[in-house]
């Protein structure tokens, strides 16, 4: 028997008083919606397969049938469409992260013998499967130590009550299960749960809003972020995540040795068939055209990886006998706004239409990702703009049949002169001891010809391992991991 039913916990007076807030109620709708979108697309499609209509037999099957029938059909699409419409780089990033305060004003009830909050109830076998406890969950890896589907199925509340001895009082619920297990779930975590898909994915994913940039964040005055290389951690980081690259200054450049080391304090480096961390002259040493002094246009690197670096640094050591070499930076994400503010269908194309690339420069080696990647690539839960995908030198081929690929070039001229706007190029002359670490999924890189001898060192660093370090920092262990089911 439930100790509560149909009531909240036992609480505050004032607590008693409060209506979910308005921003639960926003963050319910966000959540139901998605869901509600995605069912209706499944049953047109499911309604479109031919030869179905007629059969007989128990709806249940029928269904069946018909997904066996249409999925594998719309996997192979030449160009899948996207699950939501797409919503460029600001979509999702510029929805607020939730606060800690609307978490502890949350109000847990028990309903039907299921943890409720924010008129959500919360399936029992989700809680018992997220229990927090040290024999449930390890206590530093945050890995789960119990058996899943050990749990009965028909596992019920016995009692509930706010647990005694936590601090702050009443803010953690205690469940004793039908098993004889005991839970013990904060405010927090619970309303976490419950949160709307997109405040999920700002923890997740590391999003904070991003401020978009053009060539006028050259000008004096303009706020790029050039902290010493002796600087903290978060330094580096946070200004990679709001504009895509800052410069590090001061850097010991006599060797390589202090770059590196700095690469090393954001995450460990990545190898490529290029290999880890380098230090290389104009010598074409490795077969790219970068390794030449010939110009490049804007572009990204590792479009031939299933997953292109995250990071990528550049330090100019030393350049003599010559000159030339200036950076080209564009900010990809400006340019993928404008272009979804000017010309949607454009957008749309370069969201839908697959792309391969390839690096073979080097001898027995031909890299290829396992699929194609579209040049705006998308979450596709979210419609959020994840990564720009852009190298023209090393593209393959466009996944669409031959007579339909004018499409993809025209929508691909006007990507192609947006980033070559002067407005949106912005040029800067590299110095011994000034580092530029750029973020290789939203920011384009290119430079002028150059005459002379350059040293440069630099390496790549993964999304996921310079995000990891990014997340911690920017919200703390204790949220990230308390997030981690949630979220
Ligand atoms: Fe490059
Ligand atoms: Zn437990």
């Amino acid at each position: 028997m439930p100790l509560l039913d149909r009531g909240r916990l036992q609480s505050t007076a004032a607590d008693a008083q409060e209506e979910p807030s308005e921003a639960s109620t926003v963050a319910k709708e966000q959540r139901t919606r998605p869901k509600q979108k995605a069912k209706g697309k499944r049953l047109q499609q499911l309604d479109k397969v031919p030869g179905k209509e007629n059969e007989a037999g128990p709806s249940e099957i029928l269904l069946d049938l018909r997904k066996l029938d249409g999925e594998p059909h719309a996997l192979h699409e030449r160009r899948p469409k996207l699950a939501s419409r797409p919503l460029g780089p600001l979509g999702v990033r510029t929805r607020f992260v939730p606060t800690q305060s609307a978490a502890a004003n949350a109000r847990i009830m028990l309903e039907d013998n299921k943890v409720t909050l924010y008129g959500t109830r919360i399936p029992n076998i989700w809680l018992r499967d997220n229990c927090q406890c040290g024999s449930c969950m390890h206590e530093s890896t945050r890995q789960r130590l119990q058996d899943t589907f050990a749990i009965p199925r028909d596992l019920s509340i016995r009692s509930a009550s706010h647990a005694k001895d936590m601090e702050p009082r009443n803010t953690h619920v205690e469940i004793e299960w039908s098993d004889g297990h005991k839970s013990t779930y904060s405010q927090p975590f619970l309303a976490s749960a419950v949160a709307g898909f997109d405040e999920r994915c700002n923890i997740r994913q590391g999003f904070v809003e991003p401020t978009l940039w053009t060539a006028k964040i050259g000008q004096s005055g303009s706020p790029i972020q050039s902290p010493p290389w002796s600087c903290s951690c978060s330094r580096l980081t946070r200004p990679q995540r709001k504009y895509g690259f800052c410069y590090i200054d001061h850097t010991p450049h006599d060797t390589p040795l202090a770059t590196e080391q700095l690469l090393r304090r954001i995450a460990f480096i990545r190898e490529t068939h290029y290999g880890g961390f380098y230090d290389f002259t104009a010598d074409l040493a490795s077969q790219d055209t970068a390794y030449t002094n010939i110009a490049l246009e804007a572009h990204t690197d590792n479009t031939y990886f299933s997953e292109p670096a995250g990071l990528q640094a550049f330090h100019l050591l030393s350049h003599t006998d010559g000159d030339g070499g200036a950076s080209l930076l564009v900010d990809g994400f400006q340019a993928a706004a404008e272009l979804l503010r000017t010309d949607r269908s454009a957008y749309q194309v370069l969201a839908e239409t697959r792309v391969h690339a390839h690096a073979s420069g080097n001898e027995g080696i031909s890299i290829q990702p396992y699929r194609g990647f579209p040049v705006l690539e998308h979450d596709a839960a979210t419609g959020g703009l994840l990564r720009v995908r852009w190298n023209s030198a090393d593209r393959a081929s466009i996944e669409l049949a031959v007579d339909e690929v004018e499409t993809w070039y025209d929508a691909a001229r006007k990507w192609d002169a947006l980033l070559k706007k002067k407005e949106n190029e912005y040029w800067e002359q590299l110095v011994p001891g000034r580092v530029l670490v750029f973020d290789n999924w939203r920011v384009l890189h290119g430079r002028s010809a150059f005459t002379g001898k350059r040293r440069i060192c630099g390496g790549y660093i993964n999304r996921d391992d310079w995000i990891s370090r990014f997340k911690m920092e920017r919200f703390g262990q204790e949220k990230v991991l308390g997030a981690l089911a949630g979220s």
